[in-house]
């Protein structure tokens, strides 16, 4: 970026004395604006061409505008556009390069328009796109997920892949790792959701507010909002130039699934452990560290993890940014695109790196089932056993709770108990019943809608394939 001086300002009418070094840097926003440089000129274009529509300009003066900025956006597209400091934001700079190439021409561009809906318009039209890009993003990782859901079932009930499922990470009910990915699956849906809600709410032109109160030029609003693609203009000029909360939307749908992302993260972190030994994850994405030769890291899962900091910030710094501003544009809003654009890239990534991740991961059956059965998972059981031969719930939970008891001072598991000592807890109760305390039988009782048995499963996993591909 270059930062002459020479050039008088676009508002520079009024003003004698040249601005301020400090304030030229501080109030800049070309930096980071520059990214809307072909939104700027989608906006333009249509501007001009409606200007002509309704006679404002000639068609002459549109055809020279339009070709001026066709030859800005190559440049910008090959890189060898010259942005400048000095002509603060994205806006300016290409006008003021519409105006080397075609004169004062250029000067008429602006007609009936203000930097504040055009600086609107760019970046709704940005965010618009960032939300369709993550929905599909995050629907690709959902295609994945239910895919692995689908292998880790298996054919029948007894190659369904059993997980330990926690409550307070203790253990708690053997789940199957099918039950599992759907949950997750199901995260995922709604997030897709969320970004589509907000796309389709922020699908509104606010093209034509002008600077705040709108225009006595006979514009046509309807028509530059379909040309850009969005559904309608926006209903209140105030509200068209002054409003952030698409991009707040936009930023909290990011920040939920930024939260289901880093739960996945801890999860494959905590499972990949020696101690877990749940899963492998593949070489490809873990890291080594440079001192211990041994250690395979999951940097991946926890940049995802942490990056949920950043991507809560930045809906957290934009509230903050729009709280308490009065109507209608401030600076302030400069500050809105940082922001929305971290957290676009901070997602697009994470959600690819998890899409290829997760069907390079190796899990471990032998050792999650193992996992599943201790820890007394099959207490709940027991108490459903004998509450369904009439003993009240609460009863029978007292009763298992003893066994688990027993079992646990002498570092047996429930299957491990004596006929003895289950007939002393309960005349209902024997080592029959014990024997039936499988994690597998345990799973396969999960007959609930929504419940864990493979049976349910396997009709959440047909019912989430015919919704991705109806
Ligand atoms: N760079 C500004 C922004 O991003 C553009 C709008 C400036 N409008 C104004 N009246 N100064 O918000």
């Amino acid at each position: 970026m270059t930062s002459q001086t020479n050039d008088k300002k676009l508002w520079g009418g009024r003003f004698a004395e040249a601005t301020d070094r400090l304030v030229e840097l501080f109030n800049a926003s070309v930096g980071f604006d520059q990214r809307l440089a072909e939104h700027d000129i989608r906006g333009s274009l249509a501007h001009v061409a409606m200007l002509g529509e309704v006679s404002i300009l000639s068609a002459e003066e549109v055809a020279q505008i339009e070709a001026g900025l066709r030859d800005v956006l190559s440049d910008i597209r090959a890189g060898t556009f010259e942005w400048r400091l000095d002509r603060e934001d994205v806006h300016m700079n290409v006008e003021a390069a519409l105006r080397d190439r075609i004169g004062p021409v250029a000067g008429k561009l602006h007609t009936a328009r203000s930097r504040n809906d055009q600086v609107a318009v760019d970046f709704r039209l940005f965010t618009k796109e960032a939300a369709l890009d993550l929905a599909s993003k995050t629907r690709a990782l959902r295609e994945v997920m239910l895919a692995e859901a689908d292998k880790y079932l298996g054919r029948g009930e007894q190659d369904a892949v059993i997980l330990p499922g926690y409550t307070h990470l203790q253990v708690a009910q053997p789940i199957l790792l099918s039950h599992w990915f759907m949950a997750y699956v199901a995260m995922l849906e709604r997030d897709e959701g969320r970004f589509r809600d907000a796309a389709e709410r922020m699908d509104e032109s606010p093209l034509g507010s002008s600077a705040l109160a709108g225009t006595p030029w006979p514009i046509d609003r309807h028509a530059t909002a379909a040309a850009l693609g969005f559904a309608r203009p926006t209903a209140n000029s105030l509200d068209g130039v002054g409003s952030r909360d698409f991009a707040l939307e936009f930023l909290s749908a990011c920040a939920i699934l930024s939260a289901h992302l880093s739960r996945l993260s801890e999860e494959l972190i905590l499972y990949s452990t020696f101690e877990f030994g749940f899963l492998t994850l593949p070489d490809s994405h873990t890291t080594g560290s440079s001192i211990m030769p041994q250690k395979k890291n999951p940097d991946v899962s926890e940049l995802a993890r942490g990056k949920a900091g950043r991507v809560f910030g930045n809906l957290m710094g934009l509230l903050t940014v729009v709280k308490g501003t009065p109507l209608a544009y401030n600076k302030d809003l400069q500050e809105d695109k940082e922001g929305v654009f971290d957290s676009y890239d901070t997602l697009s990534i994470v959600l690819r790196l998890y899409a290829e991740m997760l069907p390079k991961t190796v899990w471990h059956a032998e050792a999650t089932k193992a996992a599943a059965a201790r820890g007394y998972s099959t207490a709940t059981d027991v108490a459903d056993f004998l509450a369904r031969q009439g003993v009240p719930f609460r009863e029978a939970h007292e009763v298992v709770g003893g066994l688990v008891g027993v079992a646990s001072r002498s570092g047996r598991q429930l299957w491990e108990l004596t006929d003895d000592e289950l007939r002393a807890a309960h005349t209902l109760l024997s080592a029959e019943i014990a024997r039936q305390l499988t994690v597998e039988e345990s799973v396969k009782n999960r007959l609930s809608y929504g419940g864990s048995a493979p049976q349910r499963v396997r009709e959440a996993v047909d019912a989430a394939k015919a919704a991705l591909d109806p």
